[in-house]
């Protein structure tokens, strides 16, 4: 009987580890701009994407968390603080993740490089993703849209804003042009390096 528990036991810790390392199945993602016959890149890609899938999700679930319980005052600092520290983190494994704007709120960290902003030009809803060289690294992109209407209490235009949102922006961001976006407009991108040098090939 001890036997039989503890197995059955083993056997779903087995299947809940399995189920984390499950990789993303967004049907989008399936459909890159760029493909390389390349094997250390298409590892990069479906690493990319993992993590991008991670850190959308952890922060979309705090922002919305953040916003309900105690609207801009709560969730801006979610934005400011939690986002570079969930990237901190994520970064640890050999990848880099920052968020990129097509028109930027935090300019000291989210200004796209000339590189990055021609991908970021060309990056539609039905060709969302890059892979490929660029600014030396290889890199990884994907568009971010705006697809609820949560995001226009802080990037809509101003008779959307959340009445509370625009004085403390103004004071955290005083360059701040990211507002003004509506439903379906492209926001920026997630932008994902690899932080050390690619691995010998095998
Ligand atoms: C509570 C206010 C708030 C909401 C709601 C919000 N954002 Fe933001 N957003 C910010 C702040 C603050 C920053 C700057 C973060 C930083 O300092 O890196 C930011 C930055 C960004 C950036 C990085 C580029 C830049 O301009 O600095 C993207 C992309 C972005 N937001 C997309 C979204 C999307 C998509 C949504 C909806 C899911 C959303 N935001 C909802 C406040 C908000």
């Amino acid at each position: 009987m001890i036997t039989s528990l503890k197995f059955t036991g083993f056997f779903f810790l087995f299947v809940l580890l399995s189920g984390c390392g499950t990789p993303p199945s967004d049907p989008a993602s399936d459909t890159p701009t760029s493909t390389t016959a390349d094997p250390a890149s298409d590892t990069f890609r479906q690493e990319a994407r993992a993590l991008t899938k991670s850190f959308a999700e952890s922060l979309k679930a705090e922002l919305s968390a953040a916003m309900t319980e105690g609207g801009p005052a709560l969730a801006i600092p979610v934005c400011s603080d939690k986002a570079p520290a969930l990237a901190a983190d994520a970064s640890a494994n050999g990848l880099t993740i920052r968020r990129i704007g097509t028109r930027v709120r935090n300019t000291a960290t989210n200004t796209p490089t000339d590189a990055e902003r021609a991908v970021l030009e060309r990056l539609t809803d039905q060709s969302p993703e890059f892979v490929g060289e660029l600014d030396g690294s290889l890199t990884f992109m994907r568009a971010i849209f705006i697809q609820e209407a949560v995001c226009l209490n802080c990037h809509g235009s101003p008779d959307i804003l959340h009445p509370e949102a625009p004085p403390l922006l103004a004071e955290l961001y005083p360059d701040d042009t990211a507002t003004g976006y509506a439903l379906g407009d492209k926001r920026g991108a997630f932008v994902v390096k690899r932080s050390s040098p690619l691995p010998d090939p095998q």
